[in-house]
């Protein structure tokens, strides 16, 4: 399953995911489903909210599920406009965002859901490595596993979906450690970023420049560290401390906080960016390798987080390369 919501469902990029025939597309915000033109199915990956009920059986073929009440309204909603509406259950295994974690709670909705005539239950999944940190192993993936044939026996069903994971069980899949039966994996960051995020290494034969940043210089003075004057609140109510190294050349960037952190910027060149206010960057470049001027480009690597929030900006241009 490739996940779309890092480059906010971009069509262009979908339009990808439909080249390479992917499996399905996940994506966590129902408005970047309405506007989506593919034939793959569209998964939820944020449970459903009660006040999107209507949005989802309309936009989505199956969304991620952990709350009772909340698959009764699909099902309602669902046989009240003649549909059908997949679900995938969540089991917590310990990251503790969304997921059943009390298993006589999962047999329960299990044993209620199929009793649902206008749902279907697809299959069952976990999500690891995003609350709590906690990386996917066989032991823990393997709970998934004996889940799944519990449910398959008591309720003499076969479960299609076994969802063992984002980026992070890349790792034990790329190591032939995957427990078996797992058969689908809902990828985002390895898949716009070539990076597994149990331990954060980038995967052989992939690319981590797909996306870059172009940012504009729009001042270059040589100013001091330090600024001059008795310090109160900067414009985020915070109060900056400054280390002095003296004067700096420092270059002014054409955006700020309101598109990136500039924290998750990775330049190509020896320069740091130092500070933001909502819409400039500070950039150190008394050591960079090349020689800058007012109107020039400065370009970034990026991160999963600086791609979300850039792709996310209506003030940041998208240019498509290739
Ligand atoms: C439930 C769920 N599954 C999968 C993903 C994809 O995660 P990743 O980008 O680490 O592959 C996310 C987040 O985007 C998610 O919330």
């Amino acid at each position: 399953m490739a996940v779309s919501k890092v480059f906010c469902a971009d069509q262009k990029l979908i339009d990808i995911y439909n080249e390479e025939q992917v499996d399905f597309i996940g994506d966590s915000r129902i408005e970047n489903f309405r506007d989506m033109k593919t034939d793959i199915p569209k998964v939820l990956l944020r449970l459903p909210s009660h006040g999107e009920i209507d949005d989802v059986i309309h936009h989505c073929d199956i969304s991620l599920n952990s709350e009772l009440s909340t698959i009764k309204l699909l099902n309602y909603a669902a046989g009240t406009h003649g549909l059908k509406h997949e679900v995938i259950l969540m089991i917590d295994l310990g990251d503790l965002r969304e997921g059943i974690f009390d298993e006589n709670e999962l047999f329960d909705t299990v044993k209620q859901v199929l009793d649902m005539e206008h749902i279907v239950l697809r299959g069952i999944g976990t999500n690891l490595t995003c609350y709590g940190g906690v990386i996917p192993t066989p032991d823990n993936l393997g709970k998934l596993i004996r889940y799944k044939e519990e449910i398959e026996s008591k309720f003499d069903i076969s479960l299609e979906i076994i969802s063992g994971g984002n980026s992070s069980s890349l790792d034990l899949l790329l190591n032939n450690k995957l427990p078996e039966g797992i058969n689908n994996l809902r990828l985002g960051e390895s898949v716009v970023l070539g990076r597994e995020t149990a331990y954060g290494d980038y995967i052989d034969n992939t690319y981590n420049d797909v996306f870059t940043l172009e940012a504009s210089i729009i001042e270059l003075k040589h100013k001091p560290s330090v600024p001059i004057g008795q310090i109160g609140m900067d414009a985020f109510g915070k109060v900056p401390h400054f280390e002095d190294r003296g004067k700096r050349f420092r270059a002014l960037l054409a955006l700020g906080k309101q598109d990136v952190d500039h924290r998750q910027l990775i330049p190509f060149d020896t320069i740091k960016p130092i500070g933001a206010s909502s819409d400039h960057i500070i950039v150190d470049v008394s050591e960079s390798i090349n020689s800058y001027e007012v109107g020039d480009i400065m370009s970034f690597r990026l991160t999963y987080g600086s791609i979300l929030s850039l792709m996310t900006s209506k003030y940041v241009t998208k240019d498509y390369i290739g």
